[in-house]
């Protein structure tokens, strides 16, 4: 079947498109897909037209600068490449490739612990921002090792995943049989069949397996969904208190991924973590709530002076989309499927293609609301639901608006 060439991807849709051409339905279906009715993971899209940017007319833009700063480093924009598990489903050593995407572009990248590949071997492939995002085990010994190798390959920020005490029922995913080792059903064998490509490069490499689950917590159960999978490891019952213990075994900074209520960002700071990631996992576990976008200004504001860094994920698929992020506070963008898509379509080549599209994008969006770096993007979105409401209109729009209107 003919595919679009990567070149011509002018868009994180076009990525996707690629994406679904190249891999068989049920590993497409593995990245695409969310939990539920797939509500959440729609209405991250749709949060988005809530809020407006503000145009800027004659602002010298000439220079248009990306660069920030996240727990002392600089990076080259506001990006980074979040956690994803199995990547070395969807391209051969997808974690080296997503790796490599992100030192070429200078941005971290995180581990996930459901990667594919050996600590030592992501460690080798990244760059100085190297990241690492943990899910808690049951057992907590195992924990201890785990930080113990992620420090010594130094690994310098952690990022602790709790919105999944219980995985998200994603439909798609138990439809096809999606599972590890991959179960060979004759739809899945025909499913493969009609993606030779794929299949050659997964024949050359192999079947991709949860490498550092199975070098930690030992061989997963068979048949499983990858949920499933997850599910028998990590502990429901993990509270405030494994964050707090955490904080005491983990020196560098601490993020919390999964945050996205006022509550947890005070109790994250009482928990004294550096930074949280607003996210509902891509729509992928509790179906049913807010968009992430949504919920931002309000954790902004939560606890007086932003003493947190402030990341957000899940829907994010134009430069406008993380201008506006920015716009309301946000320190920088983590993207999940973005960057999974461009792995798709082309390894690491598509997974850079996939951050310089968002890159040029939001250099645009920047230049056309007047804002030469990313701090001056602040207060350049509003709320449309609230264009009545003084708090957002006196703090969202620039003054010189707000006279001539
Ligand atoms: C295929 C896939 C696998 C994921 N695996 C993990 C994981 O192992 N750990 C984790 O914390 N989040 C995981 N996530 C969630 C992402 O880190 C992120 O929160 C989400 O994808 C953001 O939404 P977006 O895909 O719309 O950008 C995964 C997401 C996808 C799409």
């Amino acid at each position: 079947m003919f595919t679009k060439p990567l070149r011509e991807a002018a868009s994180i849709a076009d990525l996707r498109n690629i994406a679904a051409r190249k891999l068989p339905r049920m590993v497409f279906d593995y990245i695409d897909g969310a939990s539920g009715a797939e509500a959440t993971a729609q209405r991250n899209r749709d949060g988005f037209d809530r809020f407006l940017l503000q145009p800027e007319i004659l602002v010298d833009v000439s220079k248009v600068e990306l660069k920030t700063r996240l727990f002392g480093s600089e990076i080259a924009m506001p990006f980074i490449i979040g956690p994803t598990g199995l990547n070395g489903a969807y391209w051969p050593h997808g974690d080296l490739c997503l790796a490599r995407a992100a030192k070429a572009e200078n941005i971290p990248f995180v581990m996930s612990t459901a990667a594919t590949e050996k600590l030592e071997d992501v460690r080798d492939a990244a760059g100085n921002l190297r990241w690492f995002q943990l899910y808690l085990f049951k057992d907590r010994s195992l924990v201890r090792r785990l930080l113990d190798s992620v420090r010594a390959a130094g690994f310098t920020v952690l990022q602790v995943t709790v919105d999944t005490p219980i995985a998200g029922r994603r439909a798609r995913d138990i439809r096809n049989g999606f599972s590890l080792p991959f179960r060979w059903t004759l739809k899945n064998f025909i499913d493969t069949a009609m993606h030779p490509a794929w299949a050659c490069r997964m024949l050359r490499t192999g079947a991709p397996t949860l490498r550092l689950f199975a070098d930690f917590v030992g061989n997963v159960a068979r048949g499983a969904t990858i949920a499933e999978v997850m599910q028998q490891q990590i502990s429901m019952s993990v509270s405030w208190d494994d964050v707090a213990w955490l904080r005491s075994e983990w020196q560098g900074p601490l993020v919390l991924k999964g945050v996205s209520s006022v509550q947890h960002m005070r109790r994250a700071h009482a928990c004294g973590v550096d930074g949280v990631v607003v996210s509902n996992h891509g729509g992928r576990q509790l179906d049913g709530s807010h968009s992430t976008i949504e919920v931002l200004p309000r954790l902004v504001d939560a606890i007086p002076g932003k003493p947190l860094t402030m990341l957000i994920d899940s829907g994010f698929r134009h430069g406008a989309d993380a201008a506006k992020a920015l716009a309301l506070g946000a320190d920088a963008v983590q993207l999940g499927r973005p960057t999974l898509y461009g792995l798709a379509a082309g390894g690491e080549k598509g997974a850079r293609h996939a951050l310089r599209i968002l890159a040029e994008d939001l250099s645009r969006a920047m230049a056309l609301t007047g804002s030469p770096t990313v701090g001056q993007l602040a207060g350049k979105a509003w709320d449309d639901h609230n264009l009545h409401n003084d708090v957002y209109r006196s703090a969202a729009v620039p003054e010189r608006q707000m006279s001539a209107a």
